[in-house]
């Protein structure tokens, strides 16, 4: 598909054909596109549960304000972002030494900005739900393009996610993302406001 299609066609779905699965080979097809999605410092917060069991999918969907559509799509995915930037730094400051984009003054200070964000907890959580969020966009696009739809969901209770699927501390839950074949027609878009609204040239209010 070219690139506007997709972005045209992409729509939150909510009607899905709870017969149809989505394979591990599809899932591994569409992480490895996710996982190309920009992060700040390339730190890559997010990690991915892919729940597809019916039971498991009741348990989310009763964490998720009994939205029925989290059960009947073929998978739910329960987006995380990881609240400690510290995890991956290490790696990537040495991944990014050996391949000359990092001299050891740039890692100093790499490494002193990165502190700085873990030692703030509201910091971390925007820090993290800002390159979270590009992931999620990433994988709604790519699903599209493979067939697949897909809607962002937003309203649960995090503190039942974390229980019910053993999320450790240092995550929070920033999305949960359907994942299936849609079975009904599409309804009509919702109103988007225009270019002439939300574009403004060099001042915010110059059009
Ligand atoms: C952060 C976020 C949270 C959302 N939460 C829900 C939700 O809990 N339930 C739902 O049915 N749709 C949810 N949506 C989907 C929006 O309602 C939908 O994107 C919007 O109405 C525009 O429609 P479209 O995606 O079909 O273009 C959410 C979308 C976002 C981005």
């Amino acid at each position: 598909m070219e690139f506007d299609e997709v972005v045209i066609k992409r729509r939150s779905v909510r009607d899905y054909d709870a017969s149809k699965e989505v394979t591990d080979e599809q899932l591994k097809e569409l992480f490895e596109l996710v996982k190309l999605s920009p992060s700040s410092y390339n730190l890559q917060p997010w990690e991915f549960i892919v729940v597809r069991d019916k039971e498991n999918k009741k348990l989310l969907k009763a964490c998720a304000n009994n939205q029925q559509f989290v059960e009947d799509a073929s998978a739910t995915v329960i987006v995380l972002g990881s609240t400690n930037p510290l995890v991956h730094a290490e790696e990537i400051s040495a991944d990014r030494v050996k391949k000359g984009t990092m001299d050891e003054e740039k890692k100093k200070k790499f490494e002193e900005n990165v502190k700085k964000i873990a030692e703030n907890k509201p910091e971390a959580m925007l820090w993290t739900a800002k390159s979270t969020s590009l992931s999620i966009m990433t994988l709604m696009l790519a699903a599209e393009n493979m067939g697949l739809a897909t809607c962002p969901i937003g309203g649960f209770d995090d503190e039942c996610i974390k229980k019910e699927f053993n999320i450790p501390e240092d995550y929070e839950i920033m999305m949960l993302i359907t994942l299936g074949y849609k079975s009904e027609k599409q309804s009509e878009r919702p109103k988007r406001y225009g270019y002439e609204d939300i574009v403004h040239l060099e001042k915010f209010g110059e059009k």
